[in-house]
């Protein structure tokens, strides 16, 4: 028997049932609210609002837990790999050996992308952003397999679509990365793992040959885990509302490209080493920055820092944070801006306006600083979110489908003017 709350307003009370999760998280449904009391509720930015029932990932931001299907973060970076994540986020179960060679053989099959994409990919000039031509090279796919636009695709057709975004994604990815600088594009190479393959694609040049580091291969798989889901946040709620509609997956994870793009979400990746370089290249005087990020009427602020769940560390920075320096130590690069970045880190958390707002660095903080040592260019950061994100966003889409739930609309509080009649314009 569900508990109930009560809720009384204007001599009315309204009993609403209480569902609870299974770690004990509980929430008020009030999905029958508006029909009992005519009152809706009002959430900007959904802060308390929960949109959905998910199996898939787990937060606790109090106490900084992460969790794929119930396995934590610390034991799938350590022990596990992006691809077998990736199988567990959308399959619900870690894969058997034969599964996972299976899933593997396919997601091998499917790299190659069709060579009139190349047309597409040529019509954006170098200076366009890759997360633009990404999420156009992605959204191309429904042109190119129009059965996936079927709302009623099968569950074979759904897994073939799901194959081919985890396949063509580096190489759209790399080809986007091509563009930018100007060289050809490189095919996918099937004899390689999934990193080193698109390390390959993105860093192979013609005249020579191209030997992926193991050291890089590794430390950028453990990357992807990382970021691979995050339950609800800005860009798979926007896969799932894109997707309610009955809009192909393609079109869905499209739109999650677009989202995570804004600096305030996975470009803050690309915001957080541009905003070390300009504290390095102003002297690196920390303090003067942290006052700036804490000056109301300074636009700025602290990137990379700060989190809508967390209120404690975020379980991936601590990683990424230990990664980043074995990665630049097996390297042999010493970056000054690892050491700003530990600097600030250290003077934001013991500063009151940081600690009061529980503001503790997030998953964007260190993880530019490794792929700028893995030799990836800074607006190929969010790109690198994007690709580490797919799966969850797959998970997430899969599981709303799969559970018939509504198109998402939202209701508002209209504000605007109350009703007047027209006045021609010679009257005005
Ligand atoms: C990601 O949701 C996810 O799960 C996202 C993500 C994922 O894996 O998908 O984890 C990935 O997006 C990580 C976040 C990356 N973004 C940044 O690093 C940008 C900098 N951070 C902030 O803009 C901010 O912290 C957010 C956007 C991340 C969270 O914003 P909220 O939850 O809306 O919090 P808020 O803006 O209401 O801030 C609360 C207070 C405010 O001060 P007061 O009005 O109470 O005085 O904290 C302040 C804010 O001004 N604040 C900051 C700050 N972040 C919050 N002040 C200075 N610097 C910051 N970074």
């Amino acid at each position: 028997m569900s508990e109930i709350a009560k809720l009384s307003y204007q001599g009315n009370e309204y009993e609403l049932p209480v569902t609870k999760g299974t770690e004990n998280e509980e929430a008020i449904d009030i999905s029958k609210l508006r029909g009992q009391s005519g009152l809706i509720t009002l959430d900007p930015g959904f802060k308390n609002t929960g949109s959905t029932k998910s199996a898939i990932t787990f937060l606790d931001g109090e106490e900084g837990i992460l969790r794929y299907r119930g396995y934590n973060i610390e034991d799938l970076a350590e022990k596990s790999t992006f691809l077998e994540v990736s199988y567990l986020l959308i399959y619900g179960e870690l894969p058997t050996e034969a599964e996972y060679k299976k899933f593997t053989k396919k997601i091998t099959k499917h790299t190659l992308v069709h060579e009139d994409i190349k047309k597409i990919l040529d019509g954006f000039p170098s200076v366009a952003h890759p997360m633009g031509v990404l999420s156009s090279l992605i959204c191309s796919l429904t042109a190119f397999y129009p059965n996936s636009l079927d709302p009623n695709n099968s569950k074979e057709e759904i897994n073939l679509s799901i194959v081919r975004l985890l396949a063509k994604l580096p190489t759209f990815a790399a080809w986007a990365f091509k563009n930018k600088v100007g060289h050809p594009v490189n095919y996918p190479d099937n004899g390689l793992d999934y990193c080193s393959n698109f390390l390959k694609m993105m860093f192979a040049l013609p005249a020579e040959k191209f030997e992926p580091d193991p050291v890089i291969s590794k430390a950028l798989d453990k990357l992807l885990i990382l970021h691979a889901d995050h339950e609800q946040n800005c860009s798979t709620s926007t896969v799932r509302v894109v997707g309610s509609s009955q809009a192909s997956i393609y079109a869905s994870i499209s739109a999650g490209v677009n989202a995570l793009w804004g600096p305030l979400h996975g470009g803050a990746n690309q915001s957080v080493i541009e905003m070390l370089e300009a504290i390095k290249d102003d002297g690196g005087d920390s303090k003067k920055w942290l006052d700036k990020a804490k000056d109301k009427n300074d636009p700025f602020r602290l990137m990379g820092f700060g989190h809508r769940v967390y209120k404690n560390f975020d379980p991936r920075a601590k990683i990424i944070k230990k990664a980043a320096d074995e990665v630049l130590e097996k390297l042999g690069i010493d970056d000054p801006i690892l050491d700003i970045a530990k600097e600030l880190e250290m003077a934001a958390l013991q500063d009151p306006y940081f600690v009061e707002r529980k503001l503790y660095p997030n998953v964007d903080f260190y993880s530019g600083i490794i792929y700028r040592a893995l030799g990836i260019p800074t607006d190929m950061f969010t790109v690198m979110f994007a690709l580490g994100r797919l799966p969850g966003w797959i998970a997430q889409w899969k599981e709303m489908r799969e559970n018939n739930e509504p198109i998402g609309r939202p209701r508002q509080v209209y504000v605007g003017a109350t009703e007047r009649s027209y006045v021609p314009m010679d009257n005005r």
